[in-house]
């Protein structure tokens, strides 16, 4: 027996081994870490700029101001900037941003003689809404308003006062704010009311004051 001979043709020891690693410039995954990192930064940013310190409170209607301290500023609430924010949203789309609603269909805030009349009628026109026959400004409609009290959208006493002030003071009008006490006294007289008022039904505050 004698040794194996060695391979005829060694491959030289240097060219089995691998090539020597190199830097190598690899541009797409550069790129994409570039835009990750921006992408971090730039939600870093956003939260830092719109997460009102995520504090619920930021997102509460009634608090003004910066939010920071938004749990213990006593901020001052503009009835009339609350009122005109809950108009744009709830009653525009019949009422019109002029308040010169849709004639022969949405009766007018503006220059109506309920709005600058007796607050006892439009108090509880917003808490239970209004049905039936009604006249503004010499025109009769006959539709329905809606309920924003118990019967629909719950709004609490401060709500409707805002509203209230604001279309009282908006397009002309004059008539005096009408206040969160003003509202729970109304609403706790008609508390088993379960259903919208009629014109008729309100004539008497209505004719009270106009
Ligand atoms: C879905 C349409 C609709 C929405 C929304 C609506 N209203 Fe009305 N509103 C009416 C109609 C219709 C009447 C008349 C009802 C009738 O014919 O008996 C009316 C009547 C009134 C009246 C008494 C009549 C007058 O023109 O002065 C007031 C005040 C009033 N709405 C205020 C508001 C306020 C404030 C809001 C928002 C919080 C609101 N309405 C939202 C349809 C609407």
């Amino acid at each position: 027996m004698s040794a194996p001979n060695p391979p005829a043709n060694p491959t030289p020891a240097h060219s089995r081994e691998n090539p020597e690693p190199h830097e190598e410039q690899n541009f797409p995954s550069l790129l994409l870490l570039f835009l990750c990192s921006v992408l971090i930064f730039g939600s870093a940013l956003y939260f830092q700029r719109y997460s009102g310190t995520f504090s619920p409170l930021v997102y509460n209607e009634e608090v003004q101001g910066s939010g920071v301290a938004a749990g213990t500023a006593t901020a001052v609430v503009d009835p009339v900037v609350m009122g005109k924010r809950l108009f744009v949203q709830n009653c525009v789309t019949c009422h019109e941003v002029t308040g010169l609603g849709k004639p022969g269909i949405y009766p007018p805030l503006a220059g109506s003689e309920w709005v600058n009349g007796n607050e006892e009628a439009i108090v509880r026109i917003l808490i239970h809404g209004l049905g039936g026959p009604v006249v503004v400004n010499g025109a009769t409609f006959n539709g329905a308003m809606p309920s924003f009290g118990p019967l629909g959208s719950n709004w609490k006493d401060e709500k409707i006062a805002y509203v209230l002030t604001y279309v009282r003071q908006e397009w002309g009008n004059k008539a005096p704010p009408v206040t969160a006490e003003t509202v729970a006294r109304i609403r706790a007289s008609i508390v088993a009311r379960g259903k919208a008022w009629t014109a008729e039904e309100l004539a008497e505050y209505h004719s009270a004051t106009k």
